[in-house]
């Protein structure tokens, strides 16, 4: 049987929240006790991170701890899953030179991720030939982020890549550049697939705002890191629905976060242990819907149902910040570990395309031969 082989990673742009949790976080957690699995990697993407950040190294630097101490507190273990550092693996930018020569320019500009990341940036360039010159363009290490992934994931053979439905895009451009190098240098890289978060409520974890998406710019983050105190607060403050004004107006659940939140994170034993007057979540939406069910009391239960998920994470972050020796030896070793694997995938690639001339005896010895005569 062919291995099974998971690789995924973040960027170490800021401490991580929960809508890295339900995005891959628990997920990987869950697959690494799964057993299920001959190898996980689970890389802290600090080279990508400096793709957009390259004036700001300090920023990734710092982050680099909050992340791994994320990592390790939401149950990644050093001992079931190698954590190491992407720009401590060499072979994977000398990977990324040649996939480039698979990939087009044009294919790069197609890609919906990196084309609404340039937007949101405001590297993009528009007609403005004024407004142009404030803009700071694309710097090419960003836009070519995607081949850089693509060495990532094949470096280990990695056949499972536990993501966000953002990154949907980047496994599919690995796909093409598999597809691409093994038609022209013959069967040596393995194919990857992601898996998506299961859940449809909690692919994308709103914001505590109802915005799309959790981000540390807009504010709207609920960290794993946080207290207990600023998880209540936070939570307290969330956006509900602005038409349910008195307790007795009938509620909209649809767009109301407190509600996705629960969606993502409630199970119907936490309504027998916090709310036993509701069986399940269906039941305390069709009150709210109805009228007569305040958002305190909602708000009240997601606090508890959080609590659950944190105060564990919590504990064992609690651990490792009175270890960060450890914390860095983990990493070391694990980007050590990483390093041997991703060397031996980049023999076999030199020897596919033929660059391996050292090893190729054969090439020296008739070489000499012919020009001996
Ligand atoms: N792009 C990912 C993110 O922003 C991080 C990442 C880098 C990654 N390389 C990867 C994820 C390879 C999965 C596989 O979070």
């Amino acid at each position: 049987m062919s291995k099974k082989i998971i690789l995924t990673g973040d960027r170490p742009t800021g401490k991580l929240h929960l809508g890295h949790f339900v995005g891959s976080l628990s997920r990987r957690v869950e697959m690494q006790e799964s057993g299920d699995y001959d190898n996980i990697y689970i890389m802290i993407a600090d080279a990508q991170a400096l793709t957009d950040n390259a004036d700001n190294p300090d920023k990734v630097r710092d982050n680099i701890i909050e992340v791994a101490l994320d990592y390790l507190s939401c149950g990644i273990d050093p001992a079931k899953s190698t954590i190491f550092i992407q720009s401590y693996v060499a072979e994977l930018t000398e990977l990324a030179f040649y996939y480039m020569n698979l990939v087009t320019v044009q294919r790069l500009q197609r890609n919906p991720t990196v084309k609404a990341e340039i937007q949101m940036r405001g590297f993009a360039e528009n007609n403005d030939a004024e407004e142009n010159q404030q803009r700071k363009g694309t710097p090419v290490g960003f836009f070519t982020y995607p081949i850089s992934q693509a060495a990532d994931i094949t470096a280990f053979r990695a056949t499972t890549i536990p993501v966000g439905a953002d990154q949907e895009p980047m496994i599919e451009q690995t796909r093409e550049i598999v597809h691409k190098f093994n038609s022209v240098y013959g069967e040596t890289l393995v194919e990857p697939h992601s898996v998506l978060p299961t859940n449809t409520a909690c692919m994308r974890l709103p914001g505590t705002d109802g915005k799309a998406k959790m981000s540390k710019s807009l504010g709207n983050c609920i960290y794993l890191s946080d207290t207990a105190e600023d998880v209540k607060k936070k939570v307290m403050g969330m956006y509900t629905d602005p038409d349910h004004l008195k307790i007795t107006d009938p509620g909209k659940v649809e767009g109301n976060c407190v509600f996705t939140y629960l969606d993502a994170f409630s199970r119907p034993e936490h309504f027998a242990k916090y709310l036993p007057e509701y069986e399940n979540l269906d039941a305390l939406k069709e009150h709210y819907r109805r009228g007569g069910l305040g958002d305190v009391k909602c708000k009240k239960l997601l606090i508890a149902v959080l609590e659950e998920l944190l105060a564990p994470i919590r504990e064992r972050r609690k651990y490792y910040e009175q270890h960060i020796e450890e914390v860095y030896d983990i990493l070391r070793r694990g980007s050590e570990e990483a390093r041997k694997v991703a060397a031996a995938t980049l023999d076999d690639v030199r020897r596919a395309m033929r660059i391996n001339y050292f090893e190729d005896t054969e090439l020296i010895a008739r070489q000499a031969e012919e020009y001996r005569k």
